[in-house]
């Protein structure tokens, strides 16, 4: 299952990576949902928050993700640190493929004199299931949709999201 997924992620990536450049990143508008992903013009994911600040469920469960999963390296709230960039800035022009790309294949950076590793997290099901979630949740920080803080508010996780996770998590209910 899971190299099921890296090999598609791969494919995807090639793929779209022909079309997509880094400075098309495209406008962030929501302007479809399918079962509580939304989704901008180019049918890309991307976030939805209410007036009253509820986010989307992919928002939060990519809060959740990234705050179990990135943020010792890239810091809370996509901030950065010494060690890595600040993805609340990266996500402003980088391509949801090339973030894929990036985070399934990791990336180490040997034009310092020290040695950055960004991880591959292929394989790893706690963020290859949750790819979405973090690009959505980065997007949002990116576009200052959502600030330094948990929201307090979110949609429910539809009954779709919820049979994708079990199936990628491979949970048996
Ligand atoms: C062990 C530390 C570490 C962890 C954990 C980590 N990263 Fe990274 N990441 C890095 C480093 C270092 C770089 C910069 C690598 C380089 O310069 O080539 C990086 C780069 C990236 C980039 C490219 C940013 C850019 O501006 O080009 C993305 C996207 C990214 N990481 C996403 C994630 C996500 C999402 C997670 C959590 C699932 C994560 N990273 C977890 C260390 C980490």
């Amino acid at each position: 299952m899971r190299k099921i997924w890296f090999v598609t992620a791969a494919i995807f990536v090639v793929v779209m990576g022909g079309v997509a450049s880094a400075e098309d990143v495209g406008d962030p508008a929501a302007v479809k949902s399918e079962d509580g992903k939304y989704l901008d013009r180019d049918g890309n994911p991307t976030f939805k928050v209410a007036s009253d600040g509820t986010v989307d469920w992919y928002t939060y469960s990519g809060y959740r993700r990234y705050h179990s999963e990135c943020h010792v390296c890239h810091g809370p709230d996509g901030m950065g640190s010494t060690y890595a960039p600040a993805l609340k800035d990266s996500l402003k022009t980088m391509s949801y493929p090339d973030f894929m790309g990036v985070v399934a294949s990791g990336r180490k950076n040997v034009s310092t004199s020290q040695e950055n590793v960004m991880p591959a997290f292929g394989d790893n099901p706690n963020v290859a299931c949750y790819m979405d979630d973090l690009y959505v949740y980065l997007r949002a920080r990116a576009n200052d949709a959502v600030g330094r803080v948990r929201p307090a508010k979110h949609e429910d996780k539809s009954d779709t999201y919820g049979k994708a996770e079990d199936a990628c998590m491979g949970n048996k209910n």
